[in-house]
């Protein structure tokens, strides 16, 4: 049988109930990308701005991603960008909305619609940004930290690695280490774009 076309999964998680989070969420956040795309990343599950926007990737993690495509010769759409988890999940703190990370549950109940964009797409690579990605699709004890920008061997995709998630390259405690884990990240995804 034919998978599901991603319009047609897009439609069928905007109403998506498999766990609690779209109560708590503006929106479903599906996928964003071309069908045909060579390159899939996936990150964790969409902040703020992407739940208010309806797109993943568009607040400031998005943009240092936009900066790191652009730098491997890529431009963000020709590339499909996604979550493990569709739905924000987060607490209130005063008047902001505080990131929280999504459990094993809420993972497991959103895998159908990744598995779903995987299925369609059929990228060569796939990029997990992040531990939440990484261990999701590549196992529990697979660790970011000791196998970063190796290609793994993984039924998913041809090429399969994991780098660090932007968010946390944003998060560097001085520019000093900033600029260096910007440079990496960056090596991580031109080496990802080298296969394409
Ligand atoms: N972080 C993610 O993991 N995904 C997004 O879409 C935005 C920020």
């Amino acid at each position: 049988m034919k998978p599901r076309s991603l319009s047609q999964l897009r439609k069928e998680a905007a109403s998506c109930r498999a766990c609690d989070l779209w109560e708590r969420g503006t929106q479903t956040v599906f996928g964003a990308g071309p069908e045909r795309a060579g390159l899939m990343l996936i990150g964790e599950q969409p902040g703020d701005r992407e739940d208010l926007a309806g797109e993943p990737f568009v607040g400031p993690a998005g943009k240092l991603l936009d900066r790191a495509l652009e730098n491997a010769g890529l431009h963000r759409a020709g590339v499909y960008l996604t979550n493990v988890v569709k739905h924000f999940k987060w607490v209130p703190r005063g008047k902001r909305r505080i990131h929280e990370k999504p459990n094993a549950r809420e993972i497991k109940a959103c895998r159908p619609w990744l598995d779903g964009e995987i299925e369609r797409v059929r990228p060569k690579a796939i990029v997990c940004l992040g531990a939440t990605a990484a261990q999701a699709l590549l196992g529990r004890d697979f660790r970011v930290s000791r196998e970063r920008g190796e290609w793994i061997a993984s039924e998913l995709a041809p090429f399969v690695m994991a780098t660090v998630h932007p968010a946390s390259v944003l998060r560097s405690p001085d520019e000093a280490t900033r600029h260096a884990e910007i440079e990496r990240f960056f090596a991580d995804i031109l080496k990802a774009s080298s296969v394409l």
